[in-house]
């Protein structure tokens, strides 16, 4: 297997269903797959296309993909596929999300390439190789406090009566330059690698959101790990992304917000 095929390959994919994913903007209707997880034929679309291509070029691959199209091989490669990461965004009109496409190889993440249509922005690394955003070389910010910092998280839409995360979002964008929630888990991660963010965190992602975005948040010189400090399997639990510098302190404040230290004052009504 030459190795040299793949980015290149991913990133037309990338490219052919960002270009369809805006053909379909502003104009799709809204169908759900749970009480309030939307999905467009949009996700459908890009899906098909995207597993389709990867199908047939890589047959003996494994791919993991949203929409459920994917196929497993039981394969040392295994592609995971988000064909739009911002369904609520798109949904609503709002040009804020992207393709994403990560390969990993007996685990370890080989390729990433997530791609944001609306700004014609393409994210690419491969491991060992750097990370680059339209062709240009990144690398993750030099600000080293997190007070200095600005963070995101993301809130799963089928979590939204019981997700607890507003907590840390709420004190945590009190002890820093702010929280910004942009809806497109995969951009986030790029956000940090190429230095817009300083961290990102979120609980209970999914493979596809996080595979291709960790692959360029690495090569960037960033750093991952889940809550607690320890090693992070895409799709698995906890999960905090830092530039790396920020990191051990972010951990810290999570470790002080979980045990129910608010380590920011929550003012009454009466006083805002
Ligand atoms: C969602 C987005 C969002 C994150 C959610 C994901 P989707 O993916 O990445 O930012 O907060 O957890 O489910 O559903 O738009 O592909
Ligand atoms: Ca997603
Ligand atoms: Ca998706």
């Amino acid at each position: 297997m030459n190795n040299a095929d793949f980015l290149p390959f991913a990133s037309e994919i990338a490219r052919d269903a960002g270009a369809l994913l805006l053909q379909h903007f502003q104009r799709v209707a809204v169908e759900y797959k749970g009480d309030y997880d939307i999905v467009t034929a949009a996700d459908r679309a890009s899906e098909d296309l995207v597993v389709g291509r990867l199908k047939s070029r890589y047959p003996s691959h494994s791919i993991v993909a949203e929409e459920g199209t994917g196929v497993d091989r039981d394969s040392e490669y295994v592609w995971y596929v988000d064909p739009l990461d911002g369904t609520t965004n798109f949904a609503h009109n709002v040009p804020v999300f992207s393709v994403s496409i990560g390969l990993e190889k007996n685990g370890e993440r080989i390729v990433g390439v997530v791609y944001d249509p609306s700004r014609d922005e393409f994210f690419t690394a491969e491991k060992g190789s750097g990370a680059y955003l339209n062709n240009r070389r990144i690398k993750v910010s030099t600000i080293a406090t997190a007070e200095a910092g600005l963070f995101a998280s993301g809130f799963p839409a089928h979590m939204r009566n019981i997700d607890g995360n507003i907590h840390y979002f709420h004190q945590i964008s009190a002890l820093t330059h702010g929280g910004r929630r942009f809806g497109s888990a995969a951009l986030d991660l790029c956000w940090v690698a190429c230095g817009r963010l300083e961290g990102f965190w979120e609980f209970g992602l999914k493979s596809w959101d996080v595979s291709a975005g960790l692959a360029i948040n690495a090569e960037a010189g960033g750093r991952v790990t889940d809550m607690a400090g320890g090693p992070y399997r895409s799709g698995e639990g906890h999960m905090a992304a830092t530039n790396g510098l920020v990191h051990d302190e972010m951990l810290a404040l999570f470790a002080r917000i979980s045990r129910g230290e608010m380590i920011a004052h929550t003012p009454s009504v009466q006083e805002l």
